[in-house]
């Protein structure tokens, strides 16, 4: 973990406008992993789970804005963002060089359907990220209507290295330290990382996990319940259409802001 240097912050700062908030901390969990926290604007309200629009100027001040899961709950006095850095991307590249003090374009329009208000209730919610597809669950494993609304939650977070689960295992951690949680039983998450590339105790793409039936030997259950059983996906478009293949498989049906249904599921914007 460090910071980096950058050289946007002047011009950033130059062209501050209503909607560019300051830079309060970054961290880069590794060679293209980072994470950033960002003011909150005092009018700024958000469902946990929600993505929002953000950016930064271009060489010609022109804004590139990219849609960013917030990864922390809607009751934190700053917004926390996640990201994946890629090499010549417009905006990743330079956002990743960002450093504190320096100004972001934040957009106040947040949505998404990774919200508890798109589901069903039900007994169970399991999460299923991919990559930098953790992010909402971030936010959402830290909002206390989760406990409240759910027996069990199981957050599965399938990545490449080890390396790579650090961000959302800070954040798992990090839970104890909440106060609107101390009253809840956070023991009820049951978190399951699984590495497609290096050795592990769980390996390969949960997806293959499902069909094998091994994940569902770990969780200690027989299979997905429709009648019971709750889920939200975020990752890769391929991971999110091989999730709804195997949940609509179990008969669970798909849902929005609109119309709740038995899961929902949302791209992995950064990237
Ligand atoms: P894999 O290594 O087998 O491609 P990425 O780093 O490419 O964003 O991927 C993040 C993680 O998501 C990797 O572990 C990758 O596994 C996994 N993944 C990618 N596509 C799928 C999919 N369709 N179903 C399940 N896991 C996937």
């Amino acid at each position: 973990m460090h910071t980096l240097e950058n050289n946007f912050g002047s011009k950033i700062s130059q062209n501050k406008t209503d909607e560019t908030v300051e830079v309060i901390s970054i961290t880069h969990w590794t060679k293209n992993l980072f994470s950033f926290r960002l003011q909150r604007p005092k009018s700024f309200r958000f469902n946990s789970g929600e993505f929002v629009l953000l950016g930064l100027p271009d060489s010609t001040g022109k804004p590139i804005l990219r849609a960013y899961s917030i990864a922390s709950p809607n009751w934190d006095d700053t917004l926390l963002f996640y990201s994946i850095s890629v090499e010549n991307g417009p905006l990743t590249s330079m956002l990743s060089k960002i450093k504190k003090g320096d100004g972001v374009i934040l957009k106040r329009k947040p949505t998404g359907t990774l919200v508890l208000n798109a589901l069903r209730p039900g007994k169970k919610l399991f999460l299923f990220a991919t990559g930098t597809g953790i992010a909402p669950f971030a936010s959402l494993i830290r909002d206390p209507l989760i406990y409240q609304n759910f027996n069990e939650i199981v957050l599965t977070h399938t990545c490449r290295a080890r390396e790579d689960l650090a961000f959302g295992q800070l954040v798992l951690a990090s839970r104890q330290k909440d106060c609107l949680l101390e009253d809840l039983d956070i023991k009820k998450l049951k978190y399951f990382p699984t590495l497609t590339r290096e050795k592990f105790v769980n390996e390969g793409r949960i997806t293959d996990l499902i069909s094998s039936g091994a994940f569902f030997r770990d969780v200690g259950i027989l299979g997905f319940c429709s009648m019971s059983d709750r889920a939200m996906v975020c990752g890769s478009v391929d991971f999110n259409k091989d999730m709804k293949t195997l949940l609509s498989s179990a008969s669970l049906g798909e849902g929005s802001i609109n119309d709740p249904g038995d899961f929902v599921l949302e791209k992995a914007f950064a990237g």
